[in-house]
């Protein structure tokens, strides 16, 4: 082993030894990166086709979101929300305006904000809509991922996320994703919200049949439900469209974001409604001491402007469609089946020629990154500031470990 490999391995042996064991990362240690691309601590180079589970939509430090960040640093970075700061009213109204809706709620992580969006529900139902105390049902989709608290994991169906981590939080109703029928026969008068992923991710970027949002649009409105839909991984520019709910035509009445609403660069989520929902909240009932910070804020307000542009949008519906194809030409050389939206796919590959995980350490030995789900599925979605080059290079990649070499 050379002193150079040595940096990996001795990285990777401290990071084993000193942490939980909550992920099962793959052996690469990133010590750089620019756009699309990271340097590992031996100076090896890797296409990041995976992008912070979408975190990273803007490449890795955007020189606008950088610059907005370092601006921000030498001003104020954190005040909590007992005082008002000057960078929290723009950013709010931008997200808000990018969602077409009256207000916006800022906080850290995805699994914050959905939970944000749970209280808000229930207290809605309980205020509003007039169903009776304690009593309020959620409807969420077999097979979803909205974070890892023990509300959210209490109606997650996937046993790892699930197994260990009762008692669960009662007042959620698991139906079939993709099934309108089957959410129709859920609908209680107790119903408050339909929780759902535009796109599955975690799953496996399942795209559910054409219609679908349409017809629980439509039921949500007739039955006094609310449609929240959560475009943590599938929004701000990752389908080709601002959020994936728009390739369906619908507006859900909450969005809940993050990922790449912090460009990559600090923890930012949001839930955005309009007043007669997301007003119900009144002062001490939900808060957070680093949601809507200043730093944040800066970065937030600069993720906005950029997707305002519409640059970014096409860019993933162009790539995408390049994306796709290209994997479409592999069915029958060991991919299996591929699904998709913009520049985010799931490729399940066969079975028989090599796990998930081995394909993902097997192109990760040829300088690309991606990550496994679910046995034999990949999931790419790279910065959407990949270039066409950088994408057929990753593609012939992936076509060169499927044939072995
Ligand atoms: C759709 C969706 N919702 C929620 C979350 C949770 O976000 P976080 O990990 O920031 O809590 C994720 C994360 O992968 C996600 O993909």
């Amino acid at each position: 082993m050379t002193t150079v490999e040595f940096r990996t391995a001795g990285a990777l042996e401290d990071a084993e030894k000193w942490t939980a064991h909550n992920y099962h990362p793959l052996p690469v240690v990133v010590a750089s990166g620019e756009g699309a691309w990271v340097t590992d601590v031996d100076g090896r180079r890797y296409l990041d086709c995976l992008a912070g589970y979408s975190a990273l939509n803007f490449g890795h430090r955007h020189p606008g979101l950088i610059a907005a960040a370092h601006a921000q640093l030498d001003r104020i970075t954190l005040t909590s929300r007992a005082f008002v700061h000057d960078r929290f009213a723009e950013f709010c109204q931008g997200l808000a305006e990018l969602c077409g809706k009256d207000l916006v709620l800022p906080m850290n992580t995805g699994a914050e904000a959905v939970e944000t969006a749970i209280k808000v529900a229930r207290k809605w139902g309980y205020r509003v809509k007039g169903v009776p105390d304690g009593q309020a049902e959620i409807i969420v989709a077999a097979g979803n991922f909205h974070g890892r608290t023990t509300t959210i994991v209490s109606f997650s169906t996937d046993p790892d996320a699930h197994a260990d981590f009762g008692p669960y939080t009662p007042g959620f109703v698991v139906v079939p994703y993709g099934d309108p029928a089957a959410l129709a026969a859920a609908i209680t008068p107790n119903t408050v919200a339909v929780l759902l992923e535009p796109i599955q991710g975690e799953a496996g970027v399942l795209v559910p049949p054409a219609g679908y949002f349409g017809e629980v649009r439509e039921l949500c409105t007739l039955q006094n439900v609310l449609l929240i839909a959560d475009e943590i991984q599938s929004g701000l520019g990752r389908t080709g469209r601002t959020f994936a709910i728009e390739h369906e035509n619908v507006t859900p009445d909450m969005y809940v974001l993050g990922k790449a609403l912090g460009g990559g660069i600090v923890p930012v989520s949001a839930v955005a409604a309009d007043r007669d929902v997301l007003g119900v909240l009144k002062p001490g009932e939900h808060g957070s001491t680093f949601g809507g910070n200043p730093l944040a804020c800066a970065v937030g307000a600069e993720v906005v402007s950029l997707l305002r542009t519409g640059e970014f949008q096409e860019r993933s519906a162009a790539l995408g469609e390049r994306l796709i194809s290209g994997l479409e030409a592999l069915i029958g050389e060991g991919v299996v089946a591929v699904r998709g939206r913009g520049l985010w796919a799931g490729v399940d590959i066969d079975p028989a020629l090599m796990t998930g995980r081995q394909a993902c350490e097997r192109l990760a030995a040829r300088g690309i990154l991606a990550k496994d789900t679910h046995g034999s599925t990949i999931r790419l979605a790279p910065p959407l500031v990949i270039t066409e080059a950088d994408l057929d290079h990753a593609l012939t990649e992936f076509a060169a470990v499927l044939a072995g070499n």
